[in-house]
């Protein structure tokens, strides 16, 4: 695939997705500019990568620094934010900030500065737990969380400034996106990366709720594709695309999976469901098929697979175990 601009900014780029998007930015010959303020992120995602792309250790609401990376740029990928649902629910006020804020200063960047597309990363966490499943776009979202009402604020402006000011704007609602360097360090880190950590010290998991919730998970590879073809396709400005599998994985299951992956005979301890918790999240993936002809390359088997083996690669203890146990 050759892409059709050749400058993009990424904020949020030493984050987990935002640094796999500058791995593929980079493979396709791009000139890549990355705002981070290192929050959440880590220098050591980006790699090698540093010396090939211009780095801004700022916030995304430095609108002096947005600007100036702004100015360069063809194409904007929206990754920055206050990433976790209960950190939301803890901090409603500061994750708007940066979540609500945040994506306004960079669309204004945007506009101001003759950039031609921003592709946002929103959530599939905007349509709640409506009963309808799979959910798909057009839906009413039935946010339950300060972080989707943030996310589903950030999509309204990005429709806002494409019928107003004619910024190519394009929303993606992940779904659960897993994948190497997802950093597994916080009570606020994603299910599976917690979950591999655990297998590996050996610790039980902790489960929210019966265990019975389920996610579609996608693998970090498959949403970077994504990206790349949205942002080079001629039909998606103004529009919303859900960026999920259509398969779902129940969080019991899941940590069945992980446990046979390590070797390892861990029960896990089960607690409260979390506050904004969503129970059943799986996408229609139709709209993105029919429009980009996308459909993820990787199953959840393969997908898991890669990521253990990137957690066996970080993690010493875990690999001892699992080479005695094969
Ligand atoms: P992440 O925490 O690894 O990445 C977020 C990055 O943004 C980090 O590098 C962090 O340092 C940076 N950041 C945070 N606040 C900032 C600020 N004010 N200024 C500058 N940089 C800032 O998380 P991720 O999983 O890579 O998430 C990337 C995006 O995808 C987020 O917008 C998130 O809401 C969205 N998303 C993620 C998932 C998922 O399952 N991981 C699902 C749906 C949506
Ligand atoms: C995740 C993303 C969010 C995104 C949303 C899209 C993270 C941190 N959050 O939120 O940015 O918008 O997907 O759907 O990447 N769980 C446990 N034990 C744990 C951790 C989690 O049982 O130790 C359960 C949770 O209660 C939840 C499920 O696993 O039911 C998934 O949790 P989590 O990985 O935090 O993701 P979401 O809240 O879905």
């Amino acid at each position: 695939m050759d892409l059709k601009f050749s400058r993009a900014l990424v904020t949020g780029g030493a984050g987990f997705i935002g640094s796999h998007l500058v791995d593929g930015l980079l493979s396709k010959g791009c000139q890549v500019s990355v705002i981070d303020d290192l929050s959440t992120g880590r220098l050591s995602n980006l790699g090698n990568n540093k010396d090939h792309i211009t780095f801004y250790r700022a916030d995304i609401r430095d609108q002096h620094i947005l600007e100036k990376a702004a100015k360069q740029c063809d194409i904007i990928f929206h990754q920055a934010a206050v990433v976790s649902v209960p950190r939301t629910v803890d901090n409603p006020v500061d994750s708007a900030m940066v979540n609500e804020m945040g994506t306004l200063f960079v669309l204004e960047a945007a506009r101001k500065n003759n950039v031609k597309r921003v592709v946002l990363a929103s959530s599939s966490a905007v349509y709640g737990d409506d009963p309808v499943l799979p959910k798909h776009e057009n839906m009413n979202p039935k946010p339950q969380s300060p972080y989707a009402v943030q996310k589903l604020s950030g999509e309204f402006y990005a429709r806002l400034y494409h019928d107003l000011y004619g910024v190519e704007s394009v929303s993606l609602r992940y779904f659960n996106v897993y994948g190497p360097r997802q950093d597994p360090s916080s009570p606020y880190s994603g299910v599976i990366s917690i979950f591999m950590e655990r297998a590996s010290s050996k610790e039980p998991p902790v489960i929210y709720g019966n265990g019975n919730q389920y996610r579609d998970f996608i693998f970090v590879k498959d949403v970077v594709r994504f990206n790349l073809m949205v942002a080079d396709s001629d039909k998606v400005s103004g529009k919303i695309f859900n960026v999920g599998t259509g398969r779902f994985i129940r969080i019991n299951r899941l940590w069945e999976m992980i446990i046979k992956l390590s070797g390892k005979n861990i029960k896990p301890v089960y607690e409260a469901p979390r506050p904004g918790d969503i129970i059943e999240s799986v996408a229609d993936i139709d709209r993105a098929g029919k429009t980009l002809g996308f459909k993820p390359d990787y199953s959840f088997e393969k997908g898991l697979e890669e990521t253990f083996k990137y957690y066996l690669t970080t993690n010493e203890h875990l690999k001892l175990d699992t080479d005695e146990h094969r």
